[in-house]
C-alpha cells in the first residue's frame, strides 16, 4: 500500500526536566498531526550524552520523556514513537553524513558556539559530540525521508544545515535524500527566559526561577509568574510588542499558547487590568494546563513495562523503514 501521507519527524533531548517552552514550541502541535502526516516521534537519547552528568540517570530521563509524549496526546497506534538509539541506524548515518559535512560549516553553528563559549573564551577542549550534534539530528531526519520537522526556532540553523548537507550528498549520488521543511509557528516558536525575556527559555538553565518545567510541584510556578519580569510602562497597558514589552509579550505567548486564544482577543480581555491580576489569571491557567498534563503523565510513567512495549515496538517499526534508506545510502557510496 503507498502511504501518501507527508512524512513529519521531531525528537526532544530528555536531558532534563522539559520546559513549558519544549511543548509551546512542538509538543503541544503533535497529538492534532497525527491525523494528516506519517508521524514520527524520537526520544534523542544519543543527543544527550553530548552534556552527561555522572549523577543524572538518563535512562529514567527517558521513560520521563515517553511518558510525557503520551500524556500530550500522541499515540502509539498512530505514531512511530521510539529512541533514537535503539535504531543504530542513526548512528550508522551519522557517521556516513559526517564525512558530508564541513568543520567550518558545523563551527558556526550558534548553538555550538554558544556551548563553546565560556565568558569571552572559546575552549578547546569541547567534545566533539557537540560538534557533531547537528550532523546526528540531520541523520534522524534524512532516515525517514522526512517532509516536515516542527522545531521551535533554535532549531531553524540546524534545519537549513540538514537541507545543505542533503543537497550536498544529491548532487553526487542523484536523489537520495527528500529534503525536508522545518515547521516553525509564528507565535509561540521562541518562549522567553522569565528573568530574562531577551533569552529563550531553556531547560538546561542554571537559575531555575527563569524556567517553567513541566513536571515541577505548581506551587513553585506561582513565585516564578510573580517574579517574572514585567516593564514600567505607566500607566500599565498589556499588549504585544516584542522590542519594548518583552515581558509581557512573552507571558501573552505562553497564555495564548495554553489557552489557544489569538494574542489579539487576550488584548481585548486584559483591556485596563494591573499586572498583578494579568499574572493572576496566568498563573491560574498554567496551572490549570500543568495539573492535567501532570496528571495524564503519571498515570502512564507508573507503568514503565507498557512504556518499555511502546518503546520496542516503535524501534521495529523505526529500523524497518530506516534500513531501506540507509541501504540506499551505502549502496551509492558503495559499502554494503
Ligand atoms: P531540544 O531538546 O533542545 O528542544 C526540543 C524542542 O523544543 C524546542 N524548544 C523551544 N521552543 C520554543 N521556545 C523555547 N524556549 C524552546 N526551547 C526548546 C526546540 O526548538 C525543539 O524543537 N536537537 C533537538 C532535538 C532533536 C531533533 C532531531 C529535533 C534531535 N534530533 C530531529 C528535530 C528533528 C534539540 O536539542 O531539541
Amino acid at each position: 500500500m503507498i502511504n501518501s501521507k507527508p512524512i513529519l519527524f521531531s525528537a526532544i533531548q530528555p536531558s532534563g526536566n522539559l520546559s513549558i517552552g519544549n511543548y509551546i514550541g512542538t509538543m503541544r502541535h503533535w497529538s492534532s498531526f497525527q491525523d494528516n502526516y506519517e508521524c514520527l516521534y524520537c526520544i534523542a537519547d544519543l543527543h544527550s550524552l553530548t552534556t552527561l552528568n555522572k549523577n543524572f540517570s538518563l535512562q529514567n530521563s527517558v521513560l520521563d520523556t515517553l511518558a510525557l509524549y503520551l500524556a500530550c496526546g500522541v499515540n502509539p497506534k498512530k505514531s512511530i514513537i521510539f529512541i533514537q538509539s535503539h535504531v543504530y541506524q542513526h548512528s550508522q548515518l551519522n557517521w556516513i553524513l559526517s564525512c558530508f559535512s564541513q568543520f567550518g560549516e558545523l563551527s558556526r553553528m550558534t548553538q555550538f558556539k554558544n556551548k563553546r563559549k565560556i565568558q569571552d573564551n572559546y575552549v578547546e577542549n569541547i567534545n566533539i559530540g557537540l560538534l557533531n550534534y547537528p550532523v546526528l539530528m540531520s541523520s534522524d531526519i534524512l532516515l525517514y525521508q522526512t517532509n516536515l520537522v516542527p522545531v521551535g526556532q533554535d532549531q531553524k540553523q540546524h534545519l537549513e544545515l540538514t537541507r545543505n548537507i542533503a543537497n550536498r550528498f544529491n548532487l553526487l549520488y542523484g536523489d537520495i535524500f527528500t529534503l525536508p521543511k522545518p515547521l516553525i509557528t509564528k507565535t509561540g516558536s521562541k518562549i522567553m527566559s522569565l528573568l530574562d525575556p531577551t533569552k529563550k527559555m531553556s531547560k538546561s538553565d542554571t537559575n531555575k526561577n527563569n524556567v517553567i518545567f513541566l513536571l515541577e510541584d505548581i506551587s513553585s510556578v506561582f513565585l516564578k509568574i510573580k517574579n517574572a519580569v514585567t516593564d514600567s510602562e505607566m500607566p500599565p497597558k498589556i499588549y504585544y510588542d516584542l522590542r519594548r514589552k518583552s515581558g509581557i509579550s512573552n507571558l501573552l505567548e505562553i497564555l495564548s499558547a495554553i489557552t489557544n486564544k489569538k494574542i489579539s482577543i487576550l488584548e481585548k480581555e486584559f483591556e485596563g487590568i494591573m499586572y498583578s491580576e494579568f499574572k493572576k489569571i496566568i498563573f491560574d491557567n498554567i496551572s490549570k494546563f500543568l495539573h492535567k498534563l501532570q496528571k495524564s503523565y503519571l498515570v502512564y510513567r507508573k507503568d514503565e513495562s507498557y512504556l518499555k512495549k511502546v518503546a520496542k515496538e516503535g524501534a521495529i517499526r523505526a529500523r524497518l523503514k530506516s534500513e531501506k534508506i540507509l541501504k540506499r545510502v551505502s549502496t551509492a557510496i558503495g559499502i554494503n
